[in-house]
């Protein structure tokens, strides 16, 4: 069923991220043609549709041509989720939309309430629903949240943003992967001697105490965004490009990853966390952690993927970096590994460190970088390309139910206080007891400054 919706409606129409990611993507869209149906957010507020238009404005740089008809297609609901009323009311202003997409960027607490008054108003046949991150707080959650989805809307209706996926560099990602002879020979547990990836953000909670004091960064970007790009990494050849064959490699990688256990893993806190609002005095919970991680798989097996996310380190960059083994037999001095390393941001580069002769008499290598910059200039937002997809029905970029449980069940063992928490000072790179987790001679390789 890829039919286009013919209409768009968001709840949470009034939150911050309608106003910082929603708002600015509806108006790319309409500004590429993707998007001409009527737009209808709902939200309690007490709010005018005068209200949600100057909201619009304010979160839109640009006032074009676009933004006109953004507001002339937007449409306003106001009022509580448990209140049937609500819903009567959306369903006069879909008016004959049969096949609305509804974007629920609201707690999961309220799916439930939400997608149960859309059935009973009848604005639930052949429609879409997109639902936001935290998907669960755990595998059992996610179970029970994926339950009360599918009571209402079958799994080719469900659209679970991870907007890491939609970022250009991740998804090319696959792209260079594949559509290349010479990288994917070398991307097995034959050439390959570790896998690192690093998210590191040089800022911290911004405000979001309360919320990561209920996540923390194992819950907030390693179960989704991070294994997502692994499994992008680490998944074998789809059969084709249909979002079905590229969602079946990556469960089916997920589901080789062995579940980790506590000594895979150390977890640190950023000095002063415990001073943000909303967060605990004696608070356990991680702003930075780094996991080990292996495949069973045929092609994996026994190399480990390391991965490391934090807040308040020492600069903001995420990267994969590909580590090679040395070349078999030492003809000349041994040069540090080959490395491949994919840099998704700020950056957006793809680069091969590779040894060469340093000019002179003798032969010595020195290592130098070929870099493949992306032309990143014409980038889709992630909230643009993935509500565009979803508008037109392509899952490749959503994040599947049997994939999100498979993520939980990586990370199942290791929540919560389950594992020593060690202080780090900020503008570091975490607490030192990560180095343990490396291969012998390995170093932690850090993204470039931005
Ligand atoms: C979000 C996390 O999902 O991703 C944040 O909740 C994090 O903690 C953010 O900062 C990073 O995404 P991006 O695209 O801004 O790098």
């Amino acid at each position: 069923m890829t039919h286009d919706s013919d209409a768009l409606v968001f709840f949470g129409a009034t939150g911050d991220l309608a106003h910082k990611k929603i708002f600015p993507a509806l108006h790319a869209l309409v500004r590429r043609g993707t998007l001409d149906v009527p737009v209808i957010g709902v939200a309690k507020a007490g709010w005018t549709l005068d209200d949600l238009k100057n909201r619009a404005k304010e979160s839109i740089d640009e006032h074009d041509d676009a933004l006109d008809r953004l507001l002339e297609l937007l449409r306003y609901v106001d009022g509580d989720y448990s209140d049937p009323a609500t819903f009567g009311e959306l369903r006069k202003q879909l008016g004959d939309a049969e096949r609305p997409m509804h974007y629920l960027a609201i707690p999961p607490s309220l799916f439930g309430t939400v997608v149960k008054a859309l059935k009973s108003s009848g604005s639930a046949d052949d429609a879409r629903v997109v639902v936001e991150k935290p998907f669960g707080h755990d595998l059992k959650s996610a179970q029970e949240l994926n339950r009360v989805l599918h009571e209402v809307f079958p799994e080719t209706s469900v659209f679970r943003i991870d907007h890491y996926l939609g970022k250009e560099p991740v998804e090319n990602l696959t792209y260079v992967r594949f559509a290349n002879r010479f990288l994917e020979p070398l991307l097995r547990a034959e050439h390959v001697e570790h896998v690192q990836i690093t998210m590191a953000e040089s800022f911290g909670v911004q405000g979001r105490g309360r919320f990561y004091e209920e996540a923390g960064t194992i819950r907030d970007v390693v179960q989704n965004h991070l294994l997502q790009v692994l499994a992008m990494l680490g998944m074998d050849p789809p059969v084709d490009h249909s979002s079905e064959a590229i969602r079946d490699e990556k469960v089916r990688f997920m589901r080789s990853v062995r579940p980790l256990i506590p000594s895979d893993v150390v977890r640190g806190q950023f000095d002063g966390y415990r001073d943000e609002d909303g967060v605990a005095k004696d608070s356990k919970v991680e702003t930075f952690v780094a996991v080990k991680l292996h495949a069973d798989s045929w092609r994996w097996a026994g190399v480990p993927f390391l991965i490391r996310a934090g807040k308040e380190l020492a600069t903001t960059g995420t990267q994969v970096v590909v580590v090679l083994r040395q070349p078999p037999a030492r003809v000349f001095d041994r040069g540090i590994p080959n490395r491949i390393r994919f840099e998704i941001s700020p950056n957006v580069v793809i680069s091969f460190d590779v040894m060469i002769k340093k000019p002179g008499e003798q032969m010595i290598g020195e290592m130098v970088a070929l870099d493949l910059d992306e032309k990143a200039a014409d980038e889709m937002e992630p909230y643009e390309r993935l509500l565009g997809d979803a508008l037109h029905g392509d899952q490749s970029l959503f994040a599947r139910q049997d994939t999100v449980e498979a993520a939980w069940r990586i990370v199942d063992g290791i929540l919560g206080d389950v594992t020593p928490i060690h202080p780090y000072a900020t503008g570091t790179w975490g607490p030192s007891e990560a180095d343990r987790l490396l291969p012998a001679g390995a170093k932690w390789l850090d993204p470039d400054p931005s």
